[in-house]
């Protein structure tokens, strides 16, 4: 049976309401369409985008990664150096760099990218929930600041904000996070870690303040949206059956086709299906690393009197 575009539940949801809007005016010419160019890092199976407004050379990066080579130590920024190479030979202005969470599998390159092409560093306004929960586990001292400020911008649920002549709409979906935000875009949607492409589904809830019914209310509410919407999702791990990576789909693909969310799934059969996959999963490599870099909104801890920084392994903690 055909169900309406917006549940009833949500007729009031105005943000939601806002990115639908945006999304129909995008489709039907009325607002200026984004090219999306994306980048796959396959070290860490992360999809960064760069957005652009067709009508001037402004853009935003969403997502970026700075490759980290646990057993060494060491970074590297062969992954961040595509991005930084296709600004340059496009001639673009890049006005955000935008973090759709604080990731646990890749230290993000923000900090590093805005030294070479600049923007604005911006993530959810709850990444100073994900601060002090880990803030905690890593016992941080008082110089990591829980409050945010290590971000230029923090966006709030329906927030809105433009990249050139580009109109977008922050959303907050949390669920695989507290702060999660999905980004809408014209007609494109950046989800984050909220969907997976249909056919892999959706992401683990287990970290510390995730939770699968959080996450299916949040997944729910992009659902919400126009099926012509196009998704672009930030990892890609191939499903059984399929060799090539893939990152682009739809809202409408996602609600006929997702192995974990299509239509008809209740929240109650969803979240038995997440917290007994979640059980078997293992941590990801970088989870550590990760998290005590991301919520320091990319940077590393401030150097020892030795002048080298460090990061920590808190054991049998996570
Ligand atoms: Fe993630």
């Amino acid at each position: 049976m055909p169900q309406s575009r917006i549940p009833p539940s949500d007729v009031h949801d105005t943000p939601l309401a806002q990115a639908g809007a945006l999304i129909e005016q995008t489709l039907a010419g009325a607002r200026p369409r984004p090219v999306v160019t994306s980048f796959f890092d396959e070290a860490t199976f992360t999809v960064s985008h760069v957005v652009r407004d067709p009508g001037s050379d402004a853009c935003a990066i969403i997502d970026s990664v700075l490759d980290f080579d646990a057993p060494s130590g060491r970074t590297a920024e062969h992954s961040a150096r595509r991005l930084v190479d296709f600004v340059g030979d496009h001639g673009l202005t890049v006005e955000w760099l935008l973090e759709t969470h604080a990731h646990a599998d890749h230290l993000s390159a923000a900090p590093r990218l805005q030294g070479r092409v600049g923007g604005r560093i911006a993530i959810g306004a709850h990444i100073t929930t994900v601060q002090e929960t880990f803030g905690r586990i890593f016992n941080a001292d008082m110089r990591f600041a829980r409050d945010g400020s290590q971000f230029d911008q923090l966006f709030a649920d329906g927030d809105r904000f433009r990249i050139g002549g580009l109109e977008a709409v922050a959303l907050h979906v949390p669920g695989h996070t507290p702060a999660c935000m999905a980004y809408v875009i014209g007609d494109a949607v950046f989800p984050g870690d909220t969907l997976f492409m249909p056919d892999y589904g959706t992401a683990r809830c287990d970290f510390p303040g995730g939770d699968a019914a959080t996450l299916y209310r949040s997944i729910h509410r992009l659902l919400a949206l126009p099926d012509a919407g196009r998704l672009f999702l930030c990892h890609d791990y191939k499903a059984p059956g399929r060799d090539a990576f893939a990152w682009e789909t739809t809202i409408g693909a996602q609600r006929a086709g997702n192995v974990h969310v299509r239509d008809g799934v209740t929240e109650a059969a969803f979240v038995a299906m997440r917290e007994a996959r979640d059980a078997t999963l293992p941590m990801p490599k970088l989870i550590l690393p990760s998290v005590q870099v991301n919520m320091r909104g990319g940077h590393l801890p401030e150097p020892e009197d030795n002048g080298v920084r460090y990061l920590k392994l808190p054991v049998d903690a996570l």
